[in-house]
């Protein structure tokens, strides 16, 4: 066996907001191996009655607060159907926290540790998997990609390598006086200006005010920056991770997550004077990440050295063995998670589409090498950029996007902050035991309102309860308020396609649909409860078909094929291009479809309340 052909695999870390996975994948898109770890949301208290009681004991032994725990998938993987290995990763410690309302912080060294934990028990797998005397061939891991949860903010000291303050997430809020201050102070058409540059609203949402925030209130980085000696980093999660993996301390940010910082100007795919003016940033006081594509060598791997960042426990002498294995490996693919699963979608074409549904709601929308600006408070981003292929393919991508702060986090929140239920996978049965909300709509907007609203002072709000509402209704309740964003997402989409129907309506047509958006491509995790692509399709109505995808890792099979595309080795290439990619992933489209059921004069009775409702949503901070 030891003379068995090598094959090659792609290892895909995908760092998400409330977890962390690894996984192994082959040619077909096969995931080989796979480990996950999750975090969890609250830090709960026992319940008084006793058989709450119970549960939380059996729940928080695993959780203990705040830990991280593994998913009921991560535990372990199947190859084939004989060859069945768990994985033996342990948790690293808290790596979200919530310090105050609106706060979402996290701890960029944990979220390194998981992802090197998950890393060395996907190899560990490998490793049993290799020993298996049936197998003709020996997996090896060859090249390395990266998707990552964006926007989020890190700032690191040069000389000590270890962060000076926690990440601030996406999701966090604290930085509303600060948007809502330069609101006022911009006139509209500065704003349109600005709006063309970025193709970004204002927003808590982008890295810009994070990174203000900062610089206003922590003293160490204060200091630093006002020393102005070269010591202060400022990076995304793409940026620390690659910073701490390889060798060469390569310190970039590939340009989808730059996209997302409010910096970028997205002509010229680099930082713009202009912007970093309008934020108060002077680029010689705080090193800024140089631009990469999504598909290039960025620099080889070598296992961080996580004592040095003041991290000493929980990481095995088995998983640092393991991942020598890997030094040298090419980090050559990285993208912001919801452009990976753009790709892991296969949505390559212009005028295709996908919607995940993790820790919040991303629909992006393929315009291929021309910018749109949307009219309707859709944002435009980088969807792709992988200079190795030729041609147009080659080219950097843009891409519609609605983004939904909240949507798998509200079944978290059900779970650990409300205990209306014991685990995630039973919103679905709870909402769906009644028929409808019973008049409940719920507003989920726990950051504020994303797209296409972009309201920063909103608030979560539960609107229509009587004495009659149950658990039941209010769970609906919230996954129908995920479901109805989704729907202004797509009327806003829409109206975008109407006004610019030169060149979206020749997209369209290539895909041979008379609709914009007939078919939407869902992934993630909430998408796994059928329950709730019931009530999308519902929602959306009779023109519209949900389809799930067949491949659920969609996100982390996008960093794969962006590491696969720029990956080069004498005797093996993984994919040569989008057509190879094609040929060999079966994948994107899903074979669950789902369909409106709900009579008409109901579901526009449903709209006319939510539209309602998110008006008096709307500016709850003052
Ligand atoms: O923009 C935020 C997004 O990248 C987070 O993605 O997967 O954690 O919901 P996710």
């Amino acid at each position: 066996q030891s003379n068995a052909p090598t094959h090659p695999l792609i290892a895909s870390i995908d760092i998400g907001t409330t977890s962390a996975r690894t996984i192994l994948f082959d040619e077909h898109g096969t995931e080989i191996a796979k480990n996950q770890i999750e975090y969890s949301t609250t830090a709960s208290e026992a319940p008084a009655d006793s058989k709450n009681k119970e549960q939380f004991r059996r729940r928080s032994s695993l959780m203990r607060h705040n830990e991280p725990i593994f998913s009921a998938e991560g535990i372990a993987i199947s190859i084939t159907d004989d060859v069945m290995i768990e994985n033996n990763a342990a948790s690293v410690g808290p790596t979200l926290r919530y310090p105050k309302p609106g706060w979402v912080e996290c701890m960029p060294v944990h979220i390194l540790a998981n992802a090197v934990q998950c890393l060395a028990a996907s190899l560990i797998t490998l490793r049993k998997i290799n020993q298996n005397p049936a197998l003709k061939i020996k997996y090896k891991v060859k090249a390395i990609g990266i998707a990552n949860m964006r926007e989020t903010t890190i700032v690191w000291s040069r000389k000590t390598g270890k962060p000076l303050s926690n990440g601030i997430t996406w999701t966090d809020t604290r930085t509303a006086e600060i948007v809502q201050h330069l609101e006022r102070m911009t006139d509209d058409e500065k704003k349109a200006e600005l709006n063309q540059k970025t193709g970004l609203p204002l927003s808590t949402y982008f890295s810009a005010a994070k990174l203000r925030w900062l610089l206003d209130n922590d003293d160490t980085i204060r200091e630093e920056y006002e020393k102005g000696e070269g010591n202060l980093m400022f990076g995304t999660v793409d940026t620390w991770l690659i910073y701490n993996m390889t060798k060469e301390k390569s310190f970039v940010s590939d340009v989808t997550n730059a996209s997302r910082t409010y910096f970028m100007d997205l002509e010229t795919k680099d930082y713009d004077d202009e912007l970093l003016e309008f934020w108060d940033i002077d680029p010689t006081r705080i090193c800024l990440p140089k631009i990469v594509s999504s598909s290039e060598f960025y620099g080889s791997f070598a296992t961080p050295n996580l004592s040095n960042l003041g991290f000493h426990n929980k990481i095995t002498p088995e998983a640092y063995e393991i991942l020598k294995t890997l030094t040298g490996t090419p980090i050559c693919g990285c993208l912001g998670d919801q452009s990976a699963s753009l790709v892991g979608q296969l949505a390559f074409r212009p005028g295709s589409a996908k919607c995940t549904y993790g820790t919040g709601c991303f629909l992006l929308y393929n315009t291929g090498i021309r910018k749109l600006i949307s009219q309707h408070g859709a944002l435009s981003t980088i969807g792709y950029w992988f200079p190795t292929l030729s041609e147009d393919d080659g080219k950097p991508h843009y891409a519609l996007e609605g983004s939904i702060a909240v949507a798998g986090s509200i079944i978290q929140w059900l779970r650990d902050n409300l205990k209306l239920i014991e685990q995630s996978k039973d919103v679905g049965p709870l909402a769906s035991s009644v028929h409808d909300s019973g008049g409940v709509v719920f507003i989920p907007a726990f950051s504020g309102l994303y797209a296409p609203y972009w309201n920063s002072g909103a608030r979560g709000t539960i609107f229509g309860m009587t004495q009659y509402t149950s658990a039941s209704h209010i769970a609906r309740a919230a996954l129908e308020g995920v479901c109805f964003q989704v729907r202004s997402i797509l009327k806003a989409m829409a109206d975008d396609a109407g006004t610019s129907a030169d060149f979206l309506e020749e997209a369209l047509n290539t895909q041979n649909e008379s609709t914009p958006l007939a078919t939407l491509a869902v992934d993630g995790g909430m998408s796994k409860a059928d329950e709730v692509l019931q009530i999308q399709a519902d929602i959306l109505g009779p023109c519209v078909t949900v389809k799930r995808a067949q491949i659920s890792e969609c996100t982390a099979l996008g960093a794969a094929i962006a590491a696969g595309l720029s990956f080069k080795d004498e005797n093996e290439r993984v994919w040569k291009d989008f057509n190879d990619v094609f040929e060999k992933i079966d994948a994107a489209n899903g074979n669950n479809s789902f369909k409106a059921k709900l009579p008409d004069a109901e579901r526009r009775r449903n709209w006319r309340r939510w539209e309602r409702a998110i008006d008096r949503a709307k500016d709850w901070l003052d």
